[in-house]
C-alpha cells in the first residue's frame, strides 16, 4: 500500500517483528520478547501488548475483555454445557485490543489446529498452537469499528437473514409429538404471544436418525408444517451431524449413499469411523470432501421434498461423540498423543470428539477439527449452528449453546452476544431462560426482556421445563411486553442487519465500539447497544427494583418518552420494575418502529412509526433498509427518501423527543395537523400521521 498505518522492523538477532503505529510509535506487535518455536506439532510466538483491554478469542464463558493474569485460554471446538475457563463449541482465533487513547487494533491467526492462547501481565500474549502455519492478520483499525470490519473484510461479511428470522423463535426439547407441537402453537395464540417460527428438537425423528420422521408420533408431520405456514408461521427443525449407521443395508438412505458416496470420516484401517451419538453408532460426515455437499444437499433436499421445513438449526457438529475416539478406540500415535497438548477439557484431543489421527479427504482431522463440521452450501434461508470458526457468520448464525437457569449465565449471555458480534456472526442468542434445569418466574421475565434484545430470539429448554403461556399472568403480561417491544423495533433491527451484511457492521454492540475514546465503556458488559442509537440495561439479577448502568456523555431519552438523561459520562440507576426494561435513545438518533403484531407477517404491513431523538441543537438522522436516509436537520423538518420497497407501508406516527419549545404549528406536506400533542415537561412531541411511507414527506412544526 503507498500509505501505511504501521511501521515494520524485522530484528534478526533475536529473530521477530515489531509493528508500530507510524502515527505516535506505539508498538502494537514485539514478537522479539520470546523465542519462535517453530516445529511440526508445536508453534510458538509471543508478543508484548500496548495494553491489558484484550477481548475475543472465543468461544469460552467469558466477560467481553479477558484477564491476563496468568489466563490460558484454549481453542478446540467441544460440545460443552457452558462454563468458565474451558473451550466451547467454537472457535475464533481474532482479538482486539483497546489502545490507552482510544485506538484499537485486532489480531487473527489463521490456524485451525487444537491452540491455547496464553495471556500475561506485563501484558504480552503468546499464541501457542499445535500444527499448521503461522498465518497473521494485523488490523491497524484505528477505531475498534474499523477493525471489526478490517476483520470482516478478511473473513466475509455477515449473510442476511430473512425477515422472519427476527421475530420470535419457540422450541424444547420434548415436544414428543406433532399433537403436542400444534399444542403449543394454539397455547400461544391462545396467550396472545407472538411467534414466527415453532422449533422442534430430535423428538420428530425416527429412531434420533437425521432425515427421517417418527411415523407414529409425527404422523401428520408435513401436514403439520403445511397447517404453520398457511397461519404465517415458519418452522425449524434440529439436525446433528452424526449419520446413524448400525441400520441393515437398505433401510436408511443417508447412511447407505453416504457409504456408496465415500462421504465419512475414516479411520486407521480406511473404514467409516463409527462413533456414538444420540440415535447409538454413527459415522461423520467428511464436509472438506466436495462430494459431501453432493450428498448433503440430497439428503436435505429429499427430506424437504417431504417436509417443507424454511431453516435448519445443526447441532453436535463439533463433531460430538459420546465415545472418546470411536467405538474401537484410537490408535496410539503422534496425532493421537502429540508433544503438546493444549489445555482442552477432558486432557486428551478425542475427549467428547472424534480420533484425531481419522482421515479426511483435505488432512487428518487434526488439522481440520475446529472447521464447523457442517459446512453449508446451496439456498438454507436460515441457518444456526452450534459449532462455528472464523469466517461463519457468512452462513450462518449461532446459539449459545446448553446454557443452565440461573443468573450468572444470564449475565454471561450478554458478553457472548456481543464477542460473537465481533466476530462477524450478528445472528446470534442464547436460549431464553435458559436450557439445562427449570427456570423460575422472575429469572424467565428477566431473561425474555434481555432476550427481545438478542440478535436471534429463541426460548429453547430442556424436558418438563415451561413454555412461556405456563406461567402466572403477570408474568405472562410483562413477556408480551417485551415480545411487543421487540416486534415494534423490528425494522430498525432488520436495517442493522443490512448494514452488518452490507458494510461489515455490528448488530447488538459493546458501549466500546461506539464511545472508544471513554475508557468507563470499554469493560461494560452488563449493557448492550444495538447499532449506535439504542442503549439497553436489563436486569441480571434477582429481587432488583432498581438497576445501574453506564451512560456515555451526551442525551439519552427513554424509548417511551418519559424520561431524560443528560449524562457527563457517568453510572445512572434506574428504576426497573419486573415488568420493565430500560430502553433509552441517542440523540441524534432515528428509529424505525412499526406496530407489532403476532407475527412478522401480519406486523410487516401494519403502520410505521418514526422516534425522532433530537440532539440539543435539533439534529437527528437514521435509516431504513434498504432505503435511503431519513434526516431531520436544525429547523426542525423531517424527511424521510422515498423508497419503492414500502409501497403501501404508511407512516401513522412521529414521535419527536428533545423538542424544546411548545409548537404552535404543526405541518405533514403542507397541511396542518391539528391534534399532534406536547407536554412540555417531557418536551415530546406526537404527531399523529397518515403518510404514505413510499413517497417523500416533510414534516415540519414552529
Ligand atoms: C521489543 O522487545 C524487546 C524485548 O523486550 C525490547 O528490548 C525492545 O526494545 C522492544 N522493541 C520495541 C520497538 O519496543
Ligand atoms: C395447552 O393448554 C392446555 C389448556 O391449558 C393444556 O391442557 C395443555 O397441556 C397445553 N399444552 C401444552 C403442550 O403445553
Ligand atoms: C475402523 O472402523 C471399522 C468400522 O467401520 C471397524 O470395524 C474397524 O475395526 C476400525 N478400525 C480401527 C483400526 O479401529
Amino acid at each position: 500500500a503507498p500509505a501505511t498505518l504501521y511501521g515494520l522492523q524485522v530484528s534478526q538477532e533475536p529473530f521477530g517483528l515489531v509493528v508500530c503505529r507510524r502515527r505516535g510509535g506505539r508498538v502494537l506487535l514485539n514478537t522479539t520478547v520470546a523465542p519462535l518455536f517453530f516445529t511440526d506439532q508445536f508453534l510458538q510466538i509471543s508478543t508484548s501488548l500496548p495494553s491489558h483491554f484484550i477481548s475475543g478469542l472465543g468461544e469460552h464463558l467469558t466477560p467481553l475483555f479477558l484477564d491476563t493474569a496468568w489466563t490460558r485460554v484454549t481453542l478446540w471446538n467441544r460440545d460443552m454445557a457452558p462454563a468458565p475457563h474451558v473451550n466451547l463449541y467454537g472457535s475464533h482465533p481474532f482479538y482486539l485490543v483497546m489502545e490507552d487513547d482510544g485506538s484499537a487494533h485486532g489480531v487473527f491467526l489463521l490456524n485451525s489446529n487444537a491452540m491455547d492462547v496464553l495471556l500475561q501481565p506485563s501484558p504480552a500474549l503468546t499464541w501457542r498452537t499445535t500444527g499448521g502455519i503461522l498465518d497473521f492478520y494485523i488490523f491497524l483499525g484505528p477505531d475498534p469499528k474499523s477493525v471489526v470490519r478490517q476483520y470482516l473484510d478478511v473473513v466475509g461479511f455477515p449473510f442476511m437473514p430473512p425477515y422472519w428470522g427476527l421475530g420470535f423463535h419457540l422450541c424444547r426439547w420434548g415436544y414428543s409429538s406433532t399433537d403436542i407441537t400444534r399444542q403449543v402453537v394454539a397455547n400461544m395464540t391462545a396467550a396472545r404471544f407472538p411467534l414466527d417460527v415453532q422449533w422442534n428438537d430430535l423428538d420428530y425423528a425416527d429412531a434420533k436418525r437425521d432425515f427421517t420422521f417418527n411415523k407414529k408420533s409425527f404422523k401428520d408431520y408435513p401436514e403439520m408444517v403445511r397447517d404453520f405456514h398457511s397461519r404465517g408461521l415458519r418452522y425449524i427443525m434440529i439436525v446433528d451431524a452424526g449419520i446413524s449407521s448400525s441400520g441393515p443395508p437398505g433401510t436408511y438412505k443417508p447412511y447407505d449413499e453416504g457409504l456408496k458416496r465415500g462421504v465419512f470420516i475414516r479411520n486407521a484401517t480406511g473404514q467409516p469411523l463409527i462413533g456414538k451419538v444420540w440415535p447409538g453408532p454413527t459415522a461423520f460426515p467428511d464436509f472438506t470432501n466436495p462430494e459431501t455437499h453432493e450428498w448433503w444437499h440430497d439428503m436435505v433436499k429429499d427430506f424437504h421434498e417431504q417436509v417443507p421445513f424454511d431453516g435448519m438449526w445443526l447441532d453436535m457438529n463439533e463433531p460430538s461423540n459420546f465415545v472418546e475416539g470411536s467405538q474401537d478406540g484410537c490408535p496410539n500415535n503422534n496425532l493421537e498423543h502429540p508433544p503438546y497438548v493444549p489445555g482442552v477439557f477432558g486432557g486428551r484431543l478425542q475427549a467428547g470428539t472424534i480420533c484425531a489421527s481419522s482421515q479426511q479427504y483435505l488432512s487428518s482431522h487434526y488439522n481440520l477439527h475446529s472447521l464447523a463440521l457442517l459446512r453449508v452450501r446451496g439456498k438454507r434461508p436460515f441457518i444456526i449452528s452450534r459449532s462455528t470458526f472464523a469466517g461463519h457468520g457468512r452462513y450462518a448464525g449461532h446459539w449459545t449453546g446448553d446454557v443452565g437457569s440461573d443468573w450468572q449465565q444470564l449475565y454471561y449471555s450478554i458478553p457472548e452476544v456481543l464477542l460473537f458480534n465481533l466476530f462477524g456472526v450478528p445472528l446470534v442468542g442464547a436460549d431464553i431462560c435458559g436450557f439445562l434445569g427449570d427456570t423460575d418466574e422472575e429469572l424467565c421475565v428477566r431473561w425474555t426482556q434481555l432476550g427481545a434484545f438478542y440478535p436471534f430470539m429463541r426460548n429453547h429448554n430442556d424436558h418438563a421445563a415451561r413454555s412461556p403461556f405456563a406461567f402466572s399472568p403477570p408474568a405472562q403480561a410483562a413477556m408480551r411486553n417485551a415480545l411487543r417491544l421487540r416486534y415494534s423495533l423490528l425494522p430498525f433491527l432488520y436495517t442493522l442487519f443490512h448494514r452488518a451484511h452490507s458494510a461489515g457492521q455490528t448488530v447488538a454492540r459493546p458501549l466500546f465500539l461506539e464511545f472508544p475514546t471513554d475508557p468507563n465503556t470499554w469493560a461494560v458488559d452488563r449493557q448492550l447497544l444495538w447499532g449506535g442509537g439504542l442503549l439497553v440495561t436489563p436486569v441480571l439479577e434477582a429481587g432488583q427494583t432498581k438497576v445501574s448502568g453506564y451512560f456515555p456523555a451526551g442525551t439519552w431519552y427513554s424509548l417511551t418518552g418519559d424520561s431524560t438523561i443528560h449524562s457527563k459520562g457517568q453510572w445512572i440507576l434506574l428504576p426497573a420494575p419486573l415488568d420493565t426494561i430500560n430502553v433509552h435513545v441517542r440523540a441524534g438518533h432515528i428509529l424505525p418502529l412499526q406496530e407489532p403484531a403476532f407475527s412478522t407477517a401480519q406486523s410487516r404491513g401494519k403502520g410505521m412509526a418514526l422516534v425522532v431523538a433530537l440532539t440539543l441543537d435539533g439534529f437527528a438522522r437514521g435509516e431504513l433498509a434498504p432505503g435511503g436516509p431519513g434526516t431531520s436537520d436544525a429547523v426542525l423538518s423531517l424527511l424521510l427518501r422515498a423508497s419503492a420497497h414500502l409501497d403501501g407501508v404508511l407512516l401513522e406516527a412521529v414521535t419527536v423527543l428533545g423538542v424544546t419549545s411548545p409548537p404552535r404549528r404543526v405541518l405533514a406536506n403542507g397541511a396542518t395537523v391539528s391534534d399532534f400533542s406536547y407536554r412540555s415537561d417531557t418536551q415530546v412531541l406526537r404527531v399523529p400521521v397518515s403518510l404514505p411511507m413510499w413517497e417523500q414527506f416533510v414534516i415540519s412544526w414552529s
